[in-house]
């Protein structure tokens, strides 16, 4: 086999020479946080995934909390959640004093859907909490029948699929809340930070003050500086300047570097498409996924363990990962307060031991997908 002169990254930020100047210029300005620059980042993320609000926060995370802190979830309620998702998915449900109730998920895409979560619904349930996994949108039409047949809120995790679109609309753009992660290897990075994006006014407005302790007016809205007052409880979820500097710059470069994930994804699929005993996400016209990794299955047939394969990319220097190695249920927080035991998400386990993240993203190059094939080819014998 012939080896890359170079390693490549699971997963790696693509700054700029723009964006380090544009962040000098920030940091020169004297204007840290909350200001300007923020503004101007919601309204291109806004424009972009075509929601009327889209309110920048720290992350992800508070991007989640907020959204159920404004859906009005709290005590007794019960929030839906995939087991196959980070773990900031169901925290958030835990810090608004709900509980998260984890459902399975669709053994070939890794998404939840409307029969899983029938089978978790109580009469507590208020929130399913989507999560569009490695890029690939959830069934939202069914979700979203179930949804307003029952009168539950939908809040979609985007964290994995800035770009994804189904049947015409970006994710995001569907449930209640759409919360997003700029995190280092997402689709775009501001160093850490997040967007909550909703058509609703009333949650953009508290998602706006709860980000920022709660307090009523911005710096800049205030008739006398220093005066102010708390009408909610909140938190500082907000997002830097410097930050958002950055996402304004990354929004620019996005299209193209989706596009590339996107092409990547499919000459991959055409290179692997005749080996045997390997699974993924077909392609389909009525979806884009952005591809926040590839996930490639490994069934019953295939040799090779998939930690073992995961040795062999190692060891021809690319970079790979697992999503997610441990579903929530299994994990000890969980696990001991709600009594979850294995077997009890049979397609989240699964999904755990059989699949492995290759990279995908715009530092790919054909050469390196080739290579990939070969690796895959070579261990499925
Ligand atoms: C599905 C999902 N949800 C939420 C998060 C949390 O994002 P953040 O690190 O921006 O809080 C992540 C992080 O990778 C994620 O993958």
């Amino acid at each position: 086999m012939d080896s890359l002169k170079r390693t490549i990254k699971f997963g790696e930020p693509i700054i700029g020479e723009e964006e380090i100047q544009d962040v000098i210029k920030v940091l020169q300005s004297g204007w840290l946080t909350h200001g300007p620059k923020t503004e101007e980042f919601e309204k291109v993320f806004s424009e972009y995934i075509g929601t009327k609000y889209a309110v920048a926060v720290s992350s992800c995370t508070a991007a989640l909390h907020l959204s159920l802190m404004a859906l009005g979830v709290g005590t007794g309620d019960e929030v839906i959640v995939p087991a196959q998702t980070h773990v900031a998915t169901a925290h958030s449900a835990e810090f608004v004093g709900a509980k998260p109730v984890f459902a399975d998920v669709d053994i070939a895409s890794g998404t939840i859907t409307a029969e899983t979560i029938k089978a978790k619904l109580t009469k507590n349930t208020k929130v399913v909490n989507v999560v569009h996994f490695a890029g690939q949108p959830c069934e939202m039409d069914e979700i979203r029948n179930l949804c307003e047949s029952k009168g539950l809120f939908i809040v979609e995790d985007c964290a994995h699929s800035l770009g994804s679109v189904y049947k015409g609309k970006k994710t995001g753009n569907i449930g209640n809340t759409g919360c997003y992660s700029f995190y280092p290897i997402k689709q775009i990075t501001t160093c850490e930070g997040g967007m909550l994006t909703t058509n609703d006014q009333r949650i953009a407005m508290l998602a706006s003050k709860q980000r920022g302790f709660g307090i009523d007016k911005a710096v800049q809205e205030r008739k006398i500086a220093g005066y102010y007052d708390v009408p909610y409880l909140g938190y500082n979820y907000r997002m830097t300047e410097v930050e958002a500097v950055i996402g304004i710059i990354q929004m620019k470069k996005l299209p193209a570097m989706n596009n590339s994930r996107i092409e990547n994804a499919k000459y991959l699929t055409s290179l692997i498409k005749n080996i045997p005993g390997i699974s993924y996400t077909e392609e389909s016209n009525e979806i884009v996924n952005t591809h926040f990794f590839f996930q490639l299955k490994l069934e019953k047939e295939y040799p090779t363990s998939r930690n073992d394969l995961a040795k062999k990319f190692t060891e021809q220097g690319i970079g790979t990962s697992i999503y997610y190695a441990t579903p929530l249920h299994l994990m000890t927080y969980y696990r001991q307060k709600y009594g979850y035991k294995k077997g009890d998400l049979v397609n989240a386990e699964l999904i755990a031991d059989t699949t492995i993240a290759l990279p995908i993203g715009p530092r790919v190059l054909k050469e390196d997908l080739e290579l990939m094939s070969q690796i895959i080819s070579e261990n499925s014998k």
